[in-house]
């Protein structure tokens, strides 16, 4: 039998202690910790993902502000705003929703962001600090994979960890983490060969490519840990992971699903990346 991993259990529970600093920190503080959302464009995806950050900060008590510009708006006009955020005292957080529409250079304007407020963790500095295993803002989805081996306690130290997928955003950070954690990790991408014979040899699997039911059960190990960053449509249109959750399954120790696995964890993440940067804009932490 395999254990499955609840994410939303797990956020709820991250939620209500972030929900309760805030209020310790509006108490000690007489302000709100406040987090900038900036959305560019109207990609469909982004709307659901802003609307979710938006709803989640109201619940635990965060005031959030949105700013929208068109898709039309000028590279000047983008970093005008990032600039005026990054001034703006009353702010602790700004995140920037990506993919920002082609023909602005995305990567001028996160460099925009002080790292003191970059609550994404996608900051060089940020970056630099989680591979130097320094305190940091941590970027959300792999801190949230770390905060769900812990929850269930599964043994990272000397475990071998292998990462499938070397994005900015999840795999090289989660990579660190996992090494930072005293993993032996391995990181395979689309140009690696016998990847089966890689993930075979995994204690701890974790899919992040963005290719729907690609991990099938003979990639896994007996008593794998499979943790699935995935975010697909099946042949139905059904949302699903990066792992063939169906067969994969009954080989594993534990497993997430998707959604209700990583999913709820990178806003509960980035909820609490953003107390935390409140906390140490005043010089708390
Ligand atoms: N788009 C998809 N994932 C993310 C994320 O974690 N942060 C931001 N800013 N944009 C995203």
């Amino acid at each position: 039998m395999f254990t499955l991993i609840d994410g939303k259990a797990v956020a709820e529970k991250i939620r209500g202690e972030v929900k309760d600093g805030v209020s310790k920190f509006r108490e000690e503080y007489y302000r709100d910790v406040a987090l900038a959302v900036v959305m560019v464009g109207d990609n469909a995806a982004s709307e659901i993902y802003v609307r979710n950050k938006v709803k989640a900060c109201e619940e635990t008590g965060i005031k959030s502000l949105s700013y929208r510009l068109p898709a039309t708006a000028s590279q000047e006009e983008v970093e005008k705003l990032i600039l005026d955020l990054s001034e703006d005292k009353s702010i602790d957080g700004i995140l920037v929703q990506l993919p920002l529409p082609t023909g602005l250079d995305s990567k001028k304007i996160l460099s925009l962001i002080p790292c003191c407020k970059d609550v994404d963790g996608f900051s060089p500095e940020n970056i630099g600090k989680l591979s130097k295993g320094q305190d940091t803002l941590i970027a959300c989805t792999p801190y949230g994979v770390i905060k769900l081996l812990e929850h269930y306690n599964v043994p990272i130290a000397g475990k071998n960890a292998v990462v499938v997928g070397r994005s900015d955003i999840v795999g090289k950070p989660l990579a660190m983490l996992l090494i930072n954690a005293d993993a032996t990790v391995t990181v395979c991408h689309s140009k690696t060969r016998n990847l089966a014979e890689i993930t075979r040899n995994a204690d701890i699997l974790i899919a992040a490519v963005g290719r729907a039911k690609m991990i099938t059960s003979d990639m896994i190990k007996e008593g794998a840990v499979v943790i699935d960053v995935g975010m697909n449509r099946d042949e139905n249109g059904k949302l699903c992971g990066d792992v063939d959750f169906a067969e994969v399954k009954n080989k594993c120790s534990h497993i997430t699903p998707v959604p209700g696995g990583v999913g709820p964890m990178t806003i509960t993440m980035l909820l609490s990346n953003t107390l935390k940067a409140a906390k140490r804009r005043e010089g708390v932490v």
